[in-house]
């Protein structure tokens, strides 16, 4: 069969199984990685160790696992064409993470606007897990370990992939040339999602309201009561504008669905309200997602082709990410076994 995935540039990219993954997951991640598997090598991980730098329940992580994968595969991502596996089944990126975390600081670490919005949560020192702290260094090893090229996320990880480069950097020069630097790949459309109660805050999985994001598994009526009750403004008039963060958000859930530009958007909507603008883009998400979500739950009930797929994933990932992480061992100077 035709193996040209040595000249082909890597993409590695991943998701938590925490919560519930909402639009903005896959308007700003997901949808992205499906346009990307022809042309490259790509390496899409559910990251559960990650997921775990809070709190999870036990019955529940599972089942979040395989509801990540199944959207994976419902969203359009080919096994056949891609390596799709789970973080702990490879145990490389707990232990390059550790290689890694002794060549952090924590200035650094400490200046990472997501550890600082979620140890905000957990008030002082005692309570912030370290997890949480450390985490940015475990998806740097995740991206290493596979001489990335590009990392396709959504904007705000860009600060994490800088502190992936600068750990690429410093350890290529502390020893010698062993890690490619990587470079993030955000599109612009579906690159921020907001959310729909407080558009000057990111759509989250983990918000209080659940008014304030679209689940990928919402039923469509949620969704339009959802969308009819973000929150807009009173001037009436659909503009594309900071001024209009609602508004301007509705209208950048079109544009990363259909590809329309801002100005085909905003002559179309002259002259009508807000609620024909939200009708639409209930609409738009709906056709976007139903045959997504049925997809989901066929595939969840197979669970031996679910456990095929991943058991794969793990053995291709296991692989490739051994000879990079017995790279990195041998260099700092540990004697192989
Ligand atoms: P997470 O849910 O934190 O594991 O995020 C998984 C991916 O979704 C990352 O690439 C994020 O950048 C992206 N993402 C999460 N929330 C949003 C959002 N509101 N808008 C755009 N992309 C997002
Ligand atoms: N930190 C990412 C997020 O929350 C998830 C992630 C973990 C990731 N490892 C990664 C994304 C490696 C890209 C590449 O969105």
């Amino acid at each position: 069969m035709e193996n040209n995935n040595e000249s082909k540039k890597v993409i590695f990219s991943g998701i938590q199984p925490s919560g519930n993954p909402t639009i903005g997951n896959y308007l700003g991640a997901l949808r992205n990685w499906v346009k990307l598997q022809d042309e490259f090598d790509c390496y899409f991980c559910i990251v559960d160790l990650h997921a775990i730098t809070v709190k999870q329940v036990p019955k529940e992580l599972r089942e979040k696992t395989l509801e990540m994968l199944a959207i994976y595969l419902a969203a359009g991502i080919d096994p056949e064409k891609n390596t799709i596996f789970i973080q702990s089944h490879v145990p490389a990126h707990s232990e390059a993470a550790w290689l890694l975390t002794c060549n952090s600081y924590m200035g650094e670490l400490s200046r990472m606007t997501q550890y600082k919005d979620k140890s905000k949560k957990y008030g002082d020192n005692d309570s912030i897990g370290a997890g949480l702290f450390v985490y940015p260094v475990l998806m740097a090893a995740d991206i290493l370990l596979y001489n990335t090229d590009l990392v396709p996320v959504g904007q705000d990880q860009k600060q994490h992939l800088e502190l992936a480069r600068d750990l690429a950097n410093r350890f290529n020069n502390a020893y010698s040339p062993t890690f490619k630097v990587p470079e993030p790949y955000i599109q612009k459309a579906g690159a921020k999602i907001m959310s729909l109660q407080d558009p000057t805050k990111k759509m989250s999985k983990s918000d209080e309201n659940a008014n304030a994001y679209i689940l990928i598994m919402d039923p469509p009526e949620v969704i339009r009561k959802k969308v009819s009750r973000a929150v807009t403004d009173s001037l009436g008039v659909v503009n594309y504008s900071d001024e209009q963060p609602g508004v301007k958000n509705l209208l950048n859930i079109l544009i990363a669905i259909k590809g329309s530009t801002p100005e085909e958007l905003v002559e179309y909507y002259k002259g009508k309200g807000y609620a024909e603008l939200k009708k639409d883009v209930a609409d738009s998400i709906i056709g976007e997602l139903e045959p997504i979500q049925t997809k989901v739950k066929e595939l969840l009930k197979d669970k031996a082709y679910l456990e095929s797929i991943y058991k794969k994933g793990a053995e291709k990932a296991h692989y490739i990410s051994m000879k990079t992480l017995r790279k990195m061992q041998k260099k700092i100077g540990f004697i192989p076994r």
